[in-house]
Order: C-alpha cells, then structure tokens, then sequence
C-alpha cells in the first residue's frame, strides 16, 4: 500500500479519530480500522444476491483478514461432491422455484418442465441480468436440451403475453419497472424467434407457472422433486464444480460466492 497516498486519501473521520486517540494502541486500533475501510473500497466486488441461507453464523471476531478465499464463514460448508439438491439446500434461494415447479406438477407438466420449473431462476445465485442465460449455461451439460432450452427463453418469454394460452404482462412487473417499461429490442427478437420453435410451449409453462409462484404463507419442499431429479439430471460423481464440465466454474462460484480470486 501507499501509504504516503493512504494518509493523503484519509476520511475525515478517520483522520479524527487517529488523531483523538488517546493511547498509542487506541492510535494503532484506528489506524487499522481506516485500512480495512479502503481496502474494502478499493476491492468492492458485486456479490451474487441470491446466496441467502437462513441461520447464518457470526463471523469469528478474531479473523482479521479482510478478504476470504474458499469457506466464507457467513455461508454452510457445502460437501466436497456437492450434489444438485445440495446446491437448493445450501445456497440457492429455493421457495419460489420450487412453488413454480409444484405448479407444473399440480397442472400436469411433463417431468422435463417441471424439472425446468424448478432450474429456470436459479441463474439468480450468479447474475440477475439475463438470469434465464446464465441458469441455462449452468445446467446444459446435465439435463435434455429442451430444459436448458426452456429456461433459457423464459428470460424473454415473460415480458410478452400470450393470451392464446392465458399468459398475461405481469402486473408484477408494472410496479417492478414501472408502467412506461419497454422490453430492450433483444428480447422482442429472442421472443419472436422462440414462437415458433418446437420447444416454445415448454419455455411458455415456465412463465405461466413463475406468475402464480410468490405464495409468502406457502413452503415448499425440494425433496418432493428427488425422484424427477434423479431421473432427468446427470449428476456427476466428482460432485457440480469438480467435474471438469464446461460450467464447472459456474458452480463453483456458487460454492465460494465471495472468493477474492
Ligand atoms: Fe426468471
Ligand atoms: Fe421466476
């Protein structure tokens, strides 16, 4: 570090409370607190926003490292081979997927959309922009084309209605984006060429069933999927993330949100 550059660039705060200080350890301790505070400036990281897991334990006060690599100490310890229902049991922000895939079932979705269902938000726990590409990146070396295929145009698919099928402009999306929100040109394309396709009603059920899955007083199990699971996902025996897949990274990021590198 500059410390020449530090000292110049020091917050007023900061300055005032090395300064006021009464002991030389008191100096030391505010010293070190200001340091921490740049680092943390001068490395802000965008942090995925969907890693959320109830029950979170406090960060141990005697770590003092200000970055973390591997175990974040704020997120459960996944296992060394972890498995899909890992993943929707220690990271993945799961209630509203898994309301959307029980809606697939309920209403008699063949095991592939319920499975899509259940996949086509978990691209949240990487990016929320274009979430729909990044869950179907993530999943496509695992799963029958028309799932990732399905998940991946849900991302255009729910801004446009299909009244054909009693699919509507979420009224949701009035209050999120306000009512003078225009979809951007690329998913009125991606929309217009997913009409056609042989998969469209497949990417169509995933926006039909998301509408309907925000129920606040409704939990829903993903155990209750172990079996559509089991059957429709290749799960690797080296564990998502270690397998040398094309999308291993991805997974792994999942696993270790907040590494620094
Ligand atoms: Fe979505
Ligand atoms: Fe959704």
């Amino acid at each position: 570090m500059d410390r020449r550059k530090f000292l110049n660039n020091l917050s007023v705060t900061a300055a005032a409370s090395i300064a006021g200080a009464a002991t030389l350890s008191g100096k030391a301790d505010a010293l070190e607190d200001a340091m921490e505070a740049s680092l943390e400036e001068q490395y802000r990281r965008a942090k995925p926003g969907h890693c959320f897991v109830d029950g979170r334990p406090p960060r141990d006060p005697d770590d003092k490292r200000p970055f973390y690599q591997h175990n974040e100490p704020l997120l459960p310890k996944m296992p060394e081979a972890p498995t899909l229902m890992d993943f929707y049991k220690l990271r993945f922000s799961t209630n509203h997927v898994t309301q959307s895939a029980r809606l697939a079932m309920k209403n008699g979705s063949s095991e592939r959309v319920i499975l899509a269902c259940l996949m086509h938000d978990i691209g949240l726990s990487i990016m929320g922009t274009d979430h729909g590409y990044w869950a179907a990146q993530l999943v496509r070396p695992y799963v029958h084309e028309e799932v990732a295929w399905a998940i991946e145009k849900h991302q255009a698919l729910r801004f446009f209605p299909d009244l054909e099928v009693g699919y509507e402009y979420p009224t949701r999306y009035i209050e999120y984006f306000g009512e003078d929100y225009v979809p951007e040109p690329y998913l009125k394309k991606e929309h217009d060429r997913a009409k056609n396709h042989k998969y469209y009603m497949s990417s169509r059920e995933i926006t039909m069933h998301d509408v309907y899955a925000f129920d606040p007083d409704l939990q829903v199990d993903v155990e209750i999927f172990t079996d559509i699971i089991g059957r429709n996902f290749k799960q690797p025996k080296e564990g998502l993330g270690f397998d040398g897949s094309p999308t291993a990274h991805m997974w792994r990021s999942i696993i270790w949100p907040n590494n620094f590198l």
